[in-house]
């Protein structure tokens, strides 16, 4: 049987940090894919990369994720670990995002090999699937938002993702603005970065406020250690911005949410503290530039990318991405 497996990668326009905690994100998938053509058969998964040197082979009943070479197919190897097919693929990974730029090539990566590998279940089950997966192959507890994004993607929208229940609100994205992604140059993975710290000091906060999806700023003020007070300011506050930028898009209103956006980038930068100079700068000078409304961290941060919404005439130099449709899968008996 011979498959072809395509998945975007997605940027969020607003709400960082706030998927683990059962918060609300903004992503969108991108017209930008990681793609796995193959035939499925055989006892072992087989893959080569064209961007990447070196060619997995994985067993069905391999062990380990985390330690399989080439580095690179370790989040195939997750997949693998996570959902036991009963069969075998053989085939090449091709992509068009760039990798470790804050795009969730990761996420694009795990999702593509899930459906080459048979997954069959609605987009929430296979991000659930491919989230539990990252969490194998690299030990980073991420949140879900990416790989819900890539999997659930609506083209022409963002999607309001609330995280504690993963229901998805599509978000119509206004005809006069585009949305830019400009690398800071900064390639980072997020297990050398202090992610799993912040994901720490959030659950630290809950088990003295409860939990941050539902906290107001009075519950915040009462956490007398400065470090969590800001962490958790960061993700409540996150979570108001998040519902003001949609309700911004949808009723056109674009200064506010080119605002909720600066007020986010200073969030990250100041409270959660996952910005870095470049990324500052960078957002710094977009903001400076006519026809920008806003510009912010996306993702993570500690590197990566900046996204900028900007007007159609706006002359900015970076990556046009268009809000596109979710992970697909051609089968050819
Ligand atoms: C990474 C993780 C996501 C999310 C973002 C920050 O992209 O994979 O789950 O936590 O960082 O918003």
């Amino acid at each position: 049987m011979h498959i072809r497996a395509s998945a975007p990668g997605r940027v969020n326009l607003i709400g960082d940090h706030t998927d683990y905690t059962g918060g609300l994100v903004l992503p969108m998938a991108v017209d930008r894919h990681t793609v796995i053509e193959g035939d499925q058969g055989g006892n072992e998964v087989v893959l080569s990369s064209r961007d990447e040197p070196g060619r997995a082979v994985l067993r069905l009943d391999l062990e380990d994720p985390a330690t399989v070479e080439p580095a690179w197919a370790r989040y195939a190897a997750g997949v693998v670990a996570v959902l036991r097919p009963v069969a075998g693929f053989a085939g090449e990974v091709t992509t068009t995002l760039p990798i470790g730029a804050g795009l969730s090539s990761s996420a694009a990566l795990e999702v593509a090999v899930a459906l080459a590998l048979g997954f069959e279940g609605d987009a929430r089950d296979l991000a659930l699937a491919c989230q539990r997966a990252e969490h194998v192959a690299t030990g980073v507890p991420c949140g879900v938002m990416d790989q819900l994004a890539s999997a659930g993607g609506v083209e022409g929208h963002a999607l309001l993702i609330d995280c504690s229940t993963l229901a998805v609100d599509p978000v119509l994205l206004p005809q006069e603005v585009e949305v830019v992604v400009i690398h800071s140059g900064q390639r980072r993975t997020l297990a050398t970065t202090p992610y799993s710290e912040r994901r720490e000091q959030c659950q630290a906060a809950e088990a003295l406020i409860g939990p941050l999806c539902s906290a107001s700023p009075d519950d915040v003020a009462q956490l007398s250690d400065p470090v969590l007070r800001r962490r958790a300011r960061h993700v409540v506050g996150e979570n108001e911005r998040v519902r003001e930028m949609a309700q911004a898009l949808r009723a056109g209103d674009l200064r506010a949410a080119g605002a909720a956006m600066a007020a986010s980038h200073a969030s990250l930068r100041d409270d959660f503290e996952v910005s870095t100079p470049a990324l500052d700068d960078l957002v710094a000078r977009l903001s400076r530039t006519p026809g920008v409304l806003g510009a912010r961290l996306t993702g993570a941060g500690f590197g990566g990318c900046i996204v900028s919404l900007v007007e159609r005439a706006a002359l900015v130099d970076g990556w046009r991405v268009k809000a596109s449709a979710g992970a697909t899968v051609e089968v050819q008996p």
